[in-house]
């Protein structure tokens, strides 16, 4: 049975039984703390937790997933993939234990010609939470399982929740016996690979928080009415019902694994190294292609960095299999072909989607080919020492700064003898993984703040007046300190406020959040931030200026005006660049990120090369002319449907609400989906600017631009900058070009002419150096300090110069130097000093001991250095006592 056909029945099934179908949301989660959606339930969490009304009390859906944790397990088991399916029926506050298990049961075991799966009943386990009688006396009742086939496990397993703070429930798992040839007898508490899960039904009706793992959470009560969630692996069943092994083979995974072969030109099924490579790719692949359907890009950070390791686990796995050409072009259509059915935006979307992945491709094979050099100059420069050991600051570096998987490192390191230092490279990533560790959790703030964020948010959400006033009266709910509830705040204190009205924006969609004052009797407080911790609740970080503040109190918040303004003119103009980019550079320069404030705004957006200067100027001219004709702003409600068909912008994952607001700027010349306030004529933007244009990772660019004044102030500067040249250098602005470019060539020229009289001044001295030799033993010795030289260079080549005069004998030429505050010592050796055993990388290398450096180079000449110039004469002392002890006494 295909994959399509299943996800299809499912469907059928559930909407024959009045559930509502919901369309799968964006794999972008809602939640903030997550980065994706990682279960069917995740969009209806609001309606579980009874934060919002559920529209429907029972629903259906075949939900997109994506979960990465196990990603090194991916291709070595038959069942872990990054992205997957999550087949599930909810009921919110409807039927519960009775009604799941009567459903799952009949879709499980029902006939295929009634449209059900067709199970054979009796190869079918289940599990329940171990004190969940009521569940198992159902599945007795309900499914005559006999009571060995109905295991008990405890919270690990038989308890579900999202690891995050929310809905939770115990659960019962069904499972599917694939045979005697898969592993031991005993059901799934024995063995997980012959018995395969299926199907999670959850019973959710609890609250928990201060979640530590799996097992260890508190229970903080009931949820407002009994809920089920379940979950069904559509990729799991689609295996087991073609057939084949593992989820890598069904047919809507195994045309990538195909198209690797035919690349490759190896067979899968020869060798277990090539079969889990093969499967890596087809995982990978079609991970990547779903998280760029839904709008991701490439980056550095986030999801983009998820999708970037994943592309490139992709292409570092093809070249293990011994593609060294691109191959996404080869894999990434097949992928397409056998997803498309399912998801027709991917066939109608693919131009764009396969021009963002090939875009990372070619950049990570850049990345390959700067890596490699790196990686040969370190290893030729450790041989040349004598090491066999690259070390983990150089493995960690390639891996950091260029991106170099560090299986790539060991293995081309392998390849020319060396070994890694992995333990060094891993604690070096062990430091860097714990530094973000750390600032994700400053920044998220601690457990205890997000339970009384809920308790706050529980008398209902934020009302946020904003859109259409600037000061709004309004009462204090309730304020916390550090995360703590308090009830009053005094003078200089900073405490977080929340209202139960507001007209502060907090921020979000790249809005910066606005500033003012709240008052009351007596008391100013200063508004410093504005953020929406939890959906639905704004929090104003204040200090208190004047007076105190209780919680209660009727208070007034006010906007400050000039503030908004600006805010609205950037937020504005950040909608006008991004209508101007796609104008000037085509409709998939699409925004992947924004920022702004009054003043001033970034846009990131998706790229693959610079700006050339006349692209830049048309995107700035075509935005200028946008505010001058005086454009109309204008927003809406409506759903995401009729949102996406009047060919609005999704940007930011807006899944979940069932009315989406969409700004337009001039009709369909700028519709985007946003929260953000605006102007209501583009002419009140004023003027943009665009002052910089970067690269932020593969694939995407940014811009920056200031806005209104801003951008007004910013040309002046530039205009009193040219008067400041045009009157230092005597000529009009049109000529400065000229002129600048005439001062510098004669500079450059001097420079060169000047170092051409210093080396001959230099060198003139060569005479009377080699004139002063010294015999030490049977060597000819000098050991000169020359003092400040302008480069190594200029002593290599008085060193040369003095050694060529030093006649047949054996010789040695030591010269100290300064150069840019360092010393060095160059050493140059004769033929007879070479054969008497004197070589010039060993003296340097003596010097160098002494500066407290690093030294070496060729028998004939090499150098030495350090950081402390006064060790200069030490230095040379100690090369001459070792051609004293070479040559056998003085
Ligand atoms: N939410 C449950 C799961 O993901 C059904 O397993």
């Amino acid at each position: 049975m295909r994959t399509a056909e299943i996800r299809r029945r499912w469907l059928d099934y559930f909407e024959q039984r009045d559930h509502t179908v919901v369309p799968s949301s964006s794999l972008i989660s809602p939640d903030p703390s997550t980065l994706f959606v990682i279960a069917g339930m995740v969009p209806f969490i609001p309606y579980m937790l009874g934060q919002q009304t559920p529209p429907w009390q029972r629903a259906t859906s075949v939900q997109k997933c994506v979960r990465t944790l196990d990603i090194e397990e991916v291709g070595k088991t038959t069942r872990h993939g990054t992205f997957f399916q999550m087949n599930g029926n909810f009921s919110f506050g409807d039927y519960f234990k009775e009604g799941a298990i009567s459903y799952a049961w009949e879709l499980v075991t029902g006939s295929q010609a009634d449209g059900c799966y067709g199970f054979d009943p009796d190869k079918i386990w289940v599990t329940v939470y171990h004190d969940d009688d009521e569940a198992a006396a159902l599945w007795k009742r309900i499914a005559g399982l006999p009571e060995e086939r109905i295991q008990r496990r405890g919270k690990k397993d038989n308890y579900w929740t999202t690891g995050q703070p929310g809905p939770a429930g115990p659960c019962s798992e069904i499972y599917v016996d694939r045979g005697a040839q898969y592993g031991a007898d005993g059901g799934p508490v024995v063995d997980e690979d012959r018995f395969l899960e299926i199907w999670n039904l959850v019973f959710m009706q609890y609250a928990i928080d201060d979640v530590r793992s799996k097992d260890e959470f508190r229970i903080v009560g009931d949820l407002k009415q009994k809920n089920i969630d379940t979950g069904m692996g559509l990729e799991r069943v689609a295996y087991l019902l073609q057939g084949v092994d593992n989820l890598y083979e069904i047919d809507e995974v195994f045309p990538v694994i195909t198209a690797a072969q035919e690349l490759s030109g190896r067979r899968y099924g020869a060798s277990r190294d090539d079969d889990v490579r093969m499967r890596v790719v087809a995982d990978h692949v079609r991970s990547a292609l779903m998280l760029i359907g839904d709008g991701i890009s490439p980056s550095n950070e986030g999801r983009g960095y998820v999708l970037r390791r994943l592309l490139r686990r992709s292409v570092r796995a093809m070249r293990l299999l011994g593609v060294e050409d691109p191959a996404l072009p080869h894999l990434f259509p097949a992928s397409k072909d056998a997803m498309g059915q399912s998801y027709p935006e991917l066939v109608t979307d693919f131009d764009r989607i396969s021009r963002i992945a090939y875009a990372e491709e070619e950049a990570f094979r850049r990345t390959l080919v700067a890596g490699t050099t790196i990686l040969d100059t370190a290893v030729a420069q450790i041989k040349r020492s004598g090491g066999l050991t690259l070390p983990g600051d150089q493995a960690f570096a390639l891996h950091d700064t260029y991106g170099f998987p560090i299986d790539l490192t060991l293995e081309m390191a392998g390849e020319q003898g060396l070994t890694v230092d992995e333990k060094g490279f891993r604690e070096l990533m062990t430091t860097q993984r714990e530094r973000a560790r750390a600032d994700a959790k400053s920044k998220k703030g601690g457990q205890a703040a997000s339970t009384a964020y809920r308790a706050l948010r529980e008398p209902g959400a934020t009302d946020f007046t904003g859109y259409t006033e600037l000061s709004t009266p309004s009462t204090v709910r309730g304020m916390l300190r550090d995360g703590a509830p308090v009830h009053a705040a005094t003078e200089g204190d900073t405490v977080e406020v929340v209202l139960d009205r507001t007209p502060f924006y907090a921020e979000s969609g790249g809005q910066d959040s606005d500033a003012g004052v709240i008052t009351a009797d007596g008391a100013r407080l200063e508004v410093l931030d504005v953020q929406r911790p939890i959906k639905g609740l704004v929090v104003h970080t204040v200090r208190v200026v004047e007076g105190e503040i209780t919680t209660g109190t009727d208070v007034l918040a006010q906007v400050d005006p000039e503030w908004r303004l600006g805010a609205r003119q950037a937020h504005s103009g950040t909608h006008v660049v991004h209508a101007a980019l796609r104008e000037v550079l085509g409709p998939d320069a699409l925004q992947a990120g924004s920022y702004n404030k009054p003043g001033y705004l970034r846009l990131d957006f998706a790229y693959n090369q610079a700006l050339s200067p006349s692209a830049r100027s048309e995107v700035e001219d075509v935005a200028n002319r946008a505010i001058r004709k005086d454009l109309g702003v204008s927003w809406q409600y409506m759903s995401l449907p009729e949102a996406k068909a009047w060919g609005a912008i999704a940007l930011f994952g807006e899944t979940y609400d069932d009315q989406v607001r969409v700004v337009e700027i001039g009709g369909p010349w700028s519709r985007e989906l946003c929260g953000g306030t605006h102007v209501d004529h583009s002419s009140q933007i004023g003027l943009i600017a665009l002052t910089g244009e970067s690269s932020v990772g593969s694939g995407s660019r940014r811009v920056e631009a200031l806005v209104g004044l801003e951008a007004f102030h910013h040309l002046a500067r530039e205009r009193a900058l040219v008067a400041t040249l045009t009157d230092a250098l005597k000529v009009r602005p049109e000529e400065l070009p000229e002129r600048v470019a005439s001062v510098v060539a004669r500079l450059r020229d001097a420079e060169k002419e000047l170092a051409g009289l210093r080396q001959g001044r230099l060198l003139a001295g060569a005479g009377a150096l080699a004139d002063a030799a010294v015999v030490l033993g049977t060597t000819r010795t000098v050991a000169h300090d020359a003092g400040e030289v302008s480069s190594v260079d200029d002593l290599r080549a008085l060193a040369l110069d003095v050694r060529g005069r030093m006649g047949q004998d054996a010789a040695v030429v030591a010269l100290g130097g300064i150069v840019k505050d360092r010393p060095v010592v160059l050493v140059a050796t004769n033929a007879p000093a070479r054969d008497s055993g004197l070589r010039a990388g060993a003296l340097a290398k003596t010097a160098a001991a002494v500066l407290g450096g690093g030294g070496g180079g060729k028998d004939d000449i090499a150098q030495g250095g350090g950081t402390d110039v006064t060790l200069l004469p030490a230095a040379l002392a100690a090369v001459r006592d070792t051609v004293v002890t070479a040559g056998g006494g003085r």
